[in-house]
């Protein structure tokens, strides 16, 4: 059984941890739990019960946090947790990191928002930064650079990329692969393919959408019902595809490793192939970065485990350091077969927000965490390895710290109820996590998992406390339902 001591000792080493990481920036922090007034705790707690807020989203828990630094999480509740969950893949440097708070209240007290009727510093920074990193990982031709779009959220910038693909190509397809997702707005729903539930009850209205909307086998390996064990031929689909209509397809949008889908890296000769059929159809390559990139997988970008460039890429999440900024780059040349007025955004590229996310890319870059998510993540899959064959365990998977850890049954199903039940019983001892898998009543495609996204900054100690709650988490499970 998970023991009340267990809680009390991972609590007391996180405690430690965050106080080592934290001790010099005491005026950026908010409020300790003792300095909250009882009533005032009580009114938040009323307020949570009321049914204010629209349960579609499907909240993880009932707690309400409270506070948050690096890995911890304390909520009004009064529990502590590990946060392994990190704002959905976004806080690569922690929750609330001393440095990003200053870059958001230094802003905050120069301008709000201007919108796209002026150009403001923090954008220009943030994209002059952005661009020295892709000369750097991509390095091509300098004299047509890396440009930026910047808007609000994941979603909103996959409609984006498609829409300059439409328009760069005078193509009106796109494809994309099975157990891929790339969020929730009309179209983004439409070339999602990694659970059911995400598009169902908009069927009708999506259908038709989905008259230009292609999807490919699922990139991968694991669970491929040909089990070929050549990667290239994860690309067959494709290479068919745009055979036959390759002078319709604006696009294709590629995940280099899915992120809800399940954590399926895609293998490099795949993404190789890829990208020669794209190329030699004229179709552009578009990498969705918006969970995998700002060094989740060890590299800058996950497409770099690939050994390719896109055409467009389009990131999100950890880019605005926790508040909501995402975007796309592309070169130069793409990006002006744009006319002004054929996109925009109010908010997108919001000053704070740019300031927010490049004091984010700045520490990612200083303190070599994208190293460290490499290193920290071979460790946590090392660590895990005995235990694959058991609790349910089939595979440990994933680059850098953006690790899957696949449960199936006794029958070789994969296991949701399972993943569920892990989780929350990985709670109740203190640790937030979250599941992955598709889920679209395919088994080329279906699987269940259990996602690893701490911060890439997690100290080791707090990693092997997440890990011994982990492992009991799913030993008690088993012990449970024997
Ligand atoms: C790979 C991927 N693409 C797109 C999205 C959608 O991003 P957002 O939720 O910011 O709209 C997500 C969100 O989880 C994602 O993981």
């Amino acid at each position: 059984m998970l023991t009340e001591k267990l809680n009390k000792e991972s609590n007391k080493d996180l405690n430690r941890t965050l106080s080592e990481e934290f001790s010099s920036n005491k005026s950026n922090t908010v409020q300790s739990s003792s300095a909250n007034s009882a009533e005032n705790d009580a009114y938040v707690l009323g307020l949570n019960a009321a049914g204010l807020l629209a349960e579609v989203v499907g909240f993880e828990t009932e707690e309400v946090v409270r506070s948050a630094y690096g890995t911890d999480i304390e909520t009004y509740q009064g529990r502590h947790f590990i946060d392994f969950t990190g704002g959905i893949a976004v806080h690569a440097c922690g929750h609330n990191h001393p440095e990003i708070v200053a870059a958001i209240v230094a802003q905050a007290q120069q301008v709000l928002h201007v919108s796209d009727t002026m150009r403001h510093a923090p954008q220009l920074e943030l994209a002059h930064w952005l661009r020295n990193l892709f000369a750097g990982i991509l390095p091509g031709d300098p004299e047509d650079p890396y440009t930026f779009l910047f808007k609000n959220s994941g979603s909103e910038s996959i409609d984006a990329a498609a829409k300059l693909a439409i328009k760069a190509t005078g193509r009106h397809k796109l494809a994309a692969f099975e157990g891929a997702f790339h969020g929730r707005s009309m179209l983004a729903s439409a070339l999602s393919r990694s659970k059911t539930v995400h598009w169902q009850a908009y069927e009708d209205f999506l259908n038709p959408l989905r008259a230009n909307i292609i999807h490919l086998p699922a990139p991968r390996c694991s669970g491929c019902e040909l089990r070929r064990d050549t990667a290239e031929c994860c690309a067959n689909g494709l290479e068919a595809l745009l055979e036959t209509h390759g002078s319709e397809i604006a696009a294709v949008f590629i995940e280099a490793q899915q992120g809800e889908g399940g954590y399926m890296p895609m293998a490099p000769a795949a993404g190789k192939k890829i990208r020669d059929l794209t190329r030699k159809h004229g179709v552009l390559l578009i990498a969705d970065e918006i969970q995998a990139g700002c060094g989740r997988t060890g590299r800058w970008f996950a497409f770099q485990h690939l050994g390719i460039e896109p055409d467009i890429i389009v990131f999100g999440k950890a880019v605005g350091g926790g508040l909501p900024l995402a975007g796309i780059a592309a070169r130069k040349e793409l990006m002006e077969r744009w006319q002004p007025g054929e996109h925009g955004t109010t908010f997108g590229g919001n000053p704070i927000a740019c300031a927010a996310g490049l004091a984010a890319l700045k520490i990612i870059a200083r303190d070599g965490l994208v190293e460290r998510a490499a290193e920290t993540g071979a460790a946590i899959k090392a660590r895990l390895q005995p235990y694959i064959g058991r609790f349910g365990i089939v595979e440990v998977r994933g680059n850098g710290l953006m690790i899957g850890v696949e449960l199936r049954d006794a029958a070789g199903q994969p296991d949701y109820a399972r993943c569920e039940a892990v989780k929350l019983k990985a709670r109740e001892a203190g640790l937030m996590l979250l599941t992955c898998g598709a889920k679209i009543g395919k088994p080329s495609v279906d699987n269940a998992a259990i996602r690893l996204i701490p911060p890439l900054n997690v100290a080791p100690d707090v990693v092997e406390r997440a890990m011994i709650i982990f492992l009991a988490a799913l030993q008690d499970d088993l012990a449970q339902a024997a």
